[in-house]
């Protein structure tokens, strides 16, 4: 959280996209830290699997459009799949949250409800950027959404399996694209959590304590991509790590 404003003003940041669906101590997201990360300088926080596990989130995402949860639940969901922001410059953002269904929970077809959303706008002219969030842990699945909606949008990026992929690069079509973003948090950890009840849960096969978020010195994992306001496709992108375990990473544009 402390790293936003520093990135948002070294990288003139005009827009910043986060998945918090495990912000609030590894499990979801609760109003209070949603607040805290619209404070920091976050404009839209996007969901996944872990979206209701707070459950003051289910009666709060009516009252916060900026938080959007996948598109893909089924009708009648609490919340929004998708996020238009206006700058304060009037340019304008549309942020999708998408879930993916291969070793996930059965959803609705993610590729059919992006699409649909897609339908009600036109990148380059109604806004000027698209970005998409694949909470998906396969990485041929996300693969796939990159190469459907190439040329429509101006990222597609994965998030989900808490690892950052070395695979970021720009589609032929011109959608910049990254299978995933990695996690903000303590990498010495099995996902982010602590690594004895993790480990613990793979190797006795028994029920355990509830594993806790490690809490060594955090990385904070990103992307960041450059857009062309005219086409809203993308331009350039490269890597952020600071901070952690991760070997250090920033964007030098
Ligand atoms: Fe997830």
């Amino acid at each position: 959280m402390e790293q936003v404003p520093r990135l948002r003003e070294a990288l003139r940041l005009d827009l910043v996209v986060v998945n918090g669906e495990n912000a609030s101590h590894g499990y979801g997201l609760s109003p209070g830290i949603a607040e805290d990360l619209f404070r920091a300088g976050v404009d839209v926080i996007t969901l996944g699997n872990h979206a209701w596990d707070r459950r003051d989130m289910i009666g709060h995402i009516g009252t916060a459009p900026r938080i959007i949860r996948p598109v893909n639940y089924p009708p009648g969901t609490p919340g929004q799949g998708s996020h238009v922001v206006v700058l304060a410059d009037g340019r304008k953002a549309l942020v999708v949250n998408v879930m993916g269904r291969l070793f996930m929970d059965a959803m609705d077809d993610p590729f059919r409800a992006v699409g649909e959303v897609l339908s009600r706008h036109r990148l380059g002219v109604t806004v000027q950027a698209i970005i998409v969030d694949v909470h998906a842990e396969a990485t041929s699945e996300k693969l796939a959404f990159g190469h459907v909606f190439d040329g429509r949008v101006s990222l597609v990026v994965g998030t989900h399996t808490h690892v950052p992929t070395a695979d970021h690069r720009i589609l032929v079509g011109g959608t910049a694209y990254q299978t995933d973003a990695g996690m903000c948090g303590d990498y010495d950890s099995v996902i982010g959590m602590g690594k004895e009840a993790s480990v613990a849960r793979f190797v006795r096969k028994m029920p355990g304590e509830r594993p806790q978020p490690a809490d060594g010195p955090a990385s904070v994992a990103g992307i960041m991509v450059e857009t062309d306001d005219a086409t809203g496709l993308a331009v350039r992108m490269a890597p952020i790590r600071v901070g952690g375990l991760l070997a250090p990473s920033m964007p030098d544009f």
